[in-house]
């Protein structure tokens, strides 16, 4: 059966697939554009998100948006999941069977959308996404190809907030990403091909 947005909107609502709906408050389903050539996707909802069902709308949310800003990307042309739509309780990471009770709702986002590039936001979503090892400080801003898509991972917003000395090798990623889509999709930038 052809999946689509509403069937699977209807199967995240009221999900109790794994414990974290017990302290939810709300299900932070996905924000975007359906049809984003470029997708993003975080780790799991903070405060603010759980608050208001949106993703990346607290303080690491407004740095992902300056971050967009800087390569002239915004939310209209990229869509954002997360690896957990439910917020861990303080902020922990996701338990592995959280993550994988929550990954066959994105896996159908993912090929709902269709995207020819995929950023990964933080270890947790590149492990999730790319591969189980991956080390973050190591291997952002490298492409991998699966499937005709194009990955990358790159520092968590929230990391570069701890942490500001990372601020110029993630910058150094986005450059990358830019690249990336003059060469793969460059309608985004307005670019006729
Ligand atoms: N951090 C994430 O990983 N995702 C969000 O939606 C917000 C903060």
């Amino acid at each position: 059966m052809d999946d689509n947005w509403r069937r699977l909107r209807r199967d995240c609502d009221g999900c109790e697939r794994c414990s974290l709906c017990r302290t939810r408050g709300k299900l932070v389903f996905g924000d975007g554009n359906e049809n984003a050539k470029i997708m993003l996707i975080g780790e799991g909802p903070g405060e603010q998100e759980d608050l208001q069902g949106l993703p990346f709308v607290g303080p690491a949310g407004q740095l992902l948006d300056e971050m967009l800003e800087l390569i002239d990307l915004d939310r209209t042309k990229v869509y954002i999941a997360n690896i957990v739509k439910c917020r861990p309780p303080r902020n922990r990471d996701p338990l592995p069977e959280e993550q994988e009770a929550c990954s066959s709702f994105l896996a159908r986002q993912i090929a709902l959308v269709q995207p020819m590039i995929i950023v990964c936001l933080g270890r947790i979503a590149a492990q999730g996404i790319m591969k189980a090892d991956l080390r973050i400080t190591r291997e952002h801003g490298k492409w991998f190809e699966h499937a005709g898509t194009m990955y990358m991972a790159t520092y968590h917003p929230s990391a570069l907030l701890r942490d500001e000395s990372k601020r110029p090798e993630a910058f150094e990623d986005l450059v990358k990403l830019r690249q990336q889509i003059r060469e793969l999709c460059p309608d985004v930038y307005g670019i006729k091909i």
